[in-house]
């Protein structure tokens, strides 16, 4: 992530004050440790071992879980619900993405975020890269929620602060 990613973060949800944040697909953790300083008591919880160990690795003390969102049992997860849920550059791979949104709903405390951070086809392209979402995709992803904040940070990537 960098500064200006990290603003846009900081400046999209509030203070975590010691409560519960989760990161799905949390890779090599970097998220997770930006969460814990802004004073949130975050799990990453990724299905990728390799991942797992590297998190581990460079961010000894945070709490870092093998878990797959889409089939595993959100019952085991370390809380019922959680303040804050965040997603980078995993969006675009998730495949059934209703089921993807309606468990991430599931586990939002009243009041909490949703924050998505992933390239978006721009209007400009004929074609998405592989790594960007369709606008429907886009729509469908800030569909329902009370308010939906975006902030674009470049051409294609955009960060997304969805609140119940
Ligand atoms: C492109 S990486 C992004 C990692 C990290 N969020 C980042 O911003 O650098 C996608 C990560 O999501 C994980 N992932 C993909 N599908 C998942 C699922 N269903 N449950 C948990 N993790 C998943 C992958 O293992 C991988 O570590």
């Amino acid at each position: 992530m960098d500064a200006p990613e990290h603003e846009a973060l900081n400046r999209q949800v509030s203070l975590g004050r010691g409560r519960p944040a989760l990161d799905i697909g949390s890779g090599d953790g970097a998220l997770v440790q930006a969460l814990a300083e802004l004073g949130y008591r975050p799990t990453g919880i990724d299905c990728a071992p390799s991942a797992l160990s590297t998190a581990r690795r460079e961010h000894p003390g945070l709490d870092f879980r093998h878990f797959d969102f889409d089939t595993d049992d959100l019952a085991d997860l370390p809380e019922p619900a959680f303040t804050l849920i965040t997603c980078r550059l995993v969006y675009r791979w998730v495949q059934d993405k209703h089921a993807f949104l309606s468990r991430v709903r599931q586990l939002l405390a009243p009041g909490g975020i949703f924050w998505v951070a992933t390239s978006v086809r721009s209007p400009r392209h004929d074609e998405a890269k592989p790594w960007e979402i369709e606008v429907t995709e886009v729509e469908l992803l800030t569909a329902s929620w009370s308010r939906a904040d975006v902030t674009q940070l470049d051409e294609s990537y955009h960060c997304f602060a969805l609140h119940p």
